[in-house]
């Protein structure tokens, strides 16, 4: 019976994410006639064109937006709902989508400009031409010297420098699906997605700067490949680029047999042209790993011909990219929004997609808009974070530059009105439009945005769903949560679009139980309406259909637009021999928006010390990376925990964040949650403030 009644108590504390939430609307901003005047979306009726009436027909007209080698004949099949096939039947290929369809008009425009992070290297242009010229040479070289093949998965850790998007192209014209990490993660985080995908090969570089020092990746490559040994799966090969192609920037010295110089190898393969492999639209495109609820990061898989028809559709209708814009996506090409906005959707398009290496406020605080200004950039994208940090860096930066801006992006997390209103006054100077563009790795492209010529804008808030986008919010038990009750809830997608995952890799279970399983009431149906996609996010919707993102609801901490599983660090943690128990808590931060901070209990007989917090932030930053470098580790005596013995993260959470750690007296050691309070509040009383709706609910998934 006990145990019943503390499922219930823990039920009752679910219901958080039902908070409701006291929120101040903001005004509305127009778009610019200037932008309306020239924008790709204008005609309202689309929407209509796109209601779930016309579903799934409707979205021929994003296919439609490719080049197919033969047309599809089902738009979708949802005879394996969730698992979707979009444009089934049709056949193409990604790389000849992003560049040899685009050379009759336009093989004399840039396609790509690098900007490397020291000032004094000049911008390089690289032509559609020359794209074509050097993605075929790779693609040569990965088909005949690493004998590579469709379906083949390839593991590409590489910092924003061209051979990124090269590498990425180069694989999607043969059929391999690559697998890209995030440059600043560790070797051993790119050697897990190593062992998890089994790539045959991984791709790495010698070196990249990064705030004025050349960062030695090549030892990244190292101990990847070990870490993927050690689970079984080394690579066969492994290829590293030069970043300068007239020397080797490493310390660490090539393994005979296993290493080779992609840039040395090159010249064998100069002038060969590869044909772009037709492939079937449900052919994998790529890989990407995610965190989520669990210890293992995800394989979140893409499929090629629903991807790239979202993304560039994406990019056409919401970026408003024309081909003689010039576009610049800050963020990494590790992350999707660099796959999806800065890579495939742009350059699908014939747009011209800026690199930069580099940190955004190096060597100071102008340099963001220095490149801008000398490269004429008018559309820029990117995140929160960033807008933060350049505006507390160089709050009047922007005024000194003359560039023009027509439309600007925010994404990857919630933005402050306050931060908004800097980004559209000065930033974009009373003129570009903004989108404030809500979506996830698992969902290709955009789910929420305002429609840049078309809505008005709203700081604090991404909008209502994109074209096709049918977003609602649930309550825990399914119901809907209306417009304007000022209650949260979780919000779903109610049907399924060409950019959604189509599985993850490997682990089929694990996608139907995390995206679908909680609100799904028929497992066998085949009916798309029976499973609403659950996001993971809590949001709220107000009045005029416009959805505000307040954060995740499972253990997921957005550090500075990035995600972190809680439990991915939780497992570094334990790697420190003198871990009991970690728990790990977000905390809210004026730049970053969220920083990880740490609790951990050390086994019987070990005494507290700071080298024991070295160890652990040591331990965090070789398995992930530095990104999750902890904000503070706190060693506890104990971690409060339920009956059941449940560690409460969500109290833990609560003192972290000085907020009232609620009724914590059905805890089974209820004693220590004041002790915890004491050691890192100090002797103060408790407060009482209420706290961001994502802290309030955070740990509610236990
Ligand atoms: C958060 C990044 C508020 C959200 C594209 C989501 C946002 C997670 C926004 C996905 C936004 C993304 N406003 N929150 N405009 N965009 N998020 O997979 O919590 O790296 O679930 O994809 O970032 O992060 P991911």
């Amino acid at each position: 019976m006990a145990a019943t009644k503390e499922t219930k108590r823990e039920q009752t504390e679910l219901s958080e994410a039902e908070i409701a939430v006291h929120w101040k609307e903001e005004g509305y901003y127009e778009p610019s006639p200037r932008f309306i005047g020239q924008a790709n979306l204008t005609d309202p009726d689309l929407f209509e064109k796109f209601s779930l009436d016309h579903f799934p027909e409707c979205y021929r007209a994003f296919g439609d937006l490719l080049s197919w080698d033969k047309y599809w004949t089902t738009t979708l099949d949802t005879s394996k709902a969730p698992f979707y096939r979009w444009f089934v039947g049709g056949m193409l290929n990604a790389s000849y989508n992003c560049i040899d369809r685009h050379l009759a008009q336009h093989k004399n425009k840039a396609a790509i400009i690098f900007q490397g992070e020291p000032e004094s290297e000049p911008p390089v242009a690289i032509t559609y031409q020359e794209l074509y010229a050097r993605v075929n040479e790779v693609a040569a070289l990965l088909r005949d010297f690493a004998g590579l093949k469709a379906g083949d998965r390839v593991t590409i850790h590489l910092p924003m420098t061209p051979e990124l998007p090269i590498t990425m192209l180069a694989c999607a014209r043969l059929g391999v699906i690559h697998s890209v990490v995030f440059g600043g993660f560790s070797g051993e985080a790119s050697g897990q997605r190593i062992a998890d995908s089994a790539s045959r090969v991984l791709i790495g570089m010698d070196g990249y700067w990064r705030s004025g020092k050349m960062v030695d990746h090549k030892p990244a490559a190292d101990i990847a490949y070990e870490t993927a040994k050690r689970e079984g799966k080394p690579p066969e090969k492994v290829l590293i680029w030069k970043r300068y192609k007239d020397r080797y920037s490493s310390q660490a010295k090539l393994v005979e047999g296993r290493d080779y110089l992609i840039d040395d190898l090159l010249p064998k393969y100069r002038g060969e042209r590869v044909a772009p492999v037709s492939l079937p639209a449900d052919h994998p495109l790529f890989l990407m790993y995610t965190s989520g609820t669990t210890g293992k990061p995800k394989g979140i898989q893409h499929n090629l011909g629903g991807y790239l028809a979202y993304v560039t559709a994406m990019s056409k209708y919401y970026q408003d990219i024309h081909p003689t814009d010039v576009y610049w996506c800050m963020a990494d090409i590790g992350w999707i929004t660099g796959h999806s906005f800065i890579v495939y959707g742009p350059l699908a398009l014939a747009a011209t997609s800026v690199i930069y290496e580099g940190v955004p406020t190096f060597p100071d605080p102008g340099r963001t808009w220095r490149i801008a200004e000398h490269l004429d950039v008018n559309i820029f994208h990117t995140s929160p974070t960033a807008i933060r940090q350049l505006r507390k860096l160089g709050p009047d930066e922007p005024k000194k530059y003359h560039y023009r801006f027509k439309h600007m992006t925010t994404v990857g997390e919630p933005i402050e009105p306050e931060a908004w209103r800097w980004y559209y006054h000065t930033v974009g100077k009373d003129e570009a439009v903004i989108v404030d563009t809500w979506w996830q790795t698992e969902t290709g492209g955009f789910l929420c945005s305002t429609t840049p010529a078309l809505h008005r804008m709203k700081p604090g808030s991404a909008g209502p769903g994109v074209l096709g986008i049918h977003p609602v919010i649930l309550d825990e038990n399914g119901n809907e949560v209306p417009p304007g009750s000022n209650r949260a809830g979780y919000i779903c997608i109610r049907n399924p679009w060409p950019g959604l995952m189509a599985t993850i890799w490997g682990d089929p279970d694990r996608y139907l139980k995390t995206y679908f399983q909680k609100y799904n009431k028929n497992p066998k149906s085949t009916d798309w309406r029976d499973w609403p996609y659950l996001a993971g996010d809590g949001a709220l919707l107000a009045p005029d259909g416009y959805f505000r993102i307040l954060g995740r609801i499972d253990d997921v901490i957005n550090v500075a637009g990035h995600r972190l599983g809680t439990k991915e660090l939780e497992s570094a943690c334990l790697t420190v021999p003198e871990i009991a128990e970690a728990a790990v808590v977000p905390v809210a931060d004026d730049l970053k928006g969220r920083v990880p901070e740490i609790y951990v209990a050390l086994k019987p007989g070990i005494t507290a010390s700071d080298e024991i917090k070295q160890k652990v932030v040591q331990a965090i930053e070789t398995q992930i990376g530095k990104i999750a470098r902890p904000k503070t580790v706190w060693i506890v005596p104990d971690m409060p925990k339920t009956r059941s013995g449940k560690i409460m993260r969500r109290v833990l959470a609560s003192i972290s964040n000085s907020m009232p750690t609620g009724d914590t007296t059905t805890l089974a050691n209820p004693e220590v949650v004041e002790q915890i309070r004491v050691s890192v509040q100090g002797a103060r009383p408790a407060v009482t403030k209420e706290g961001p709706a994502d802290i309030r609910a955070f740990g509610q998934t236990e």
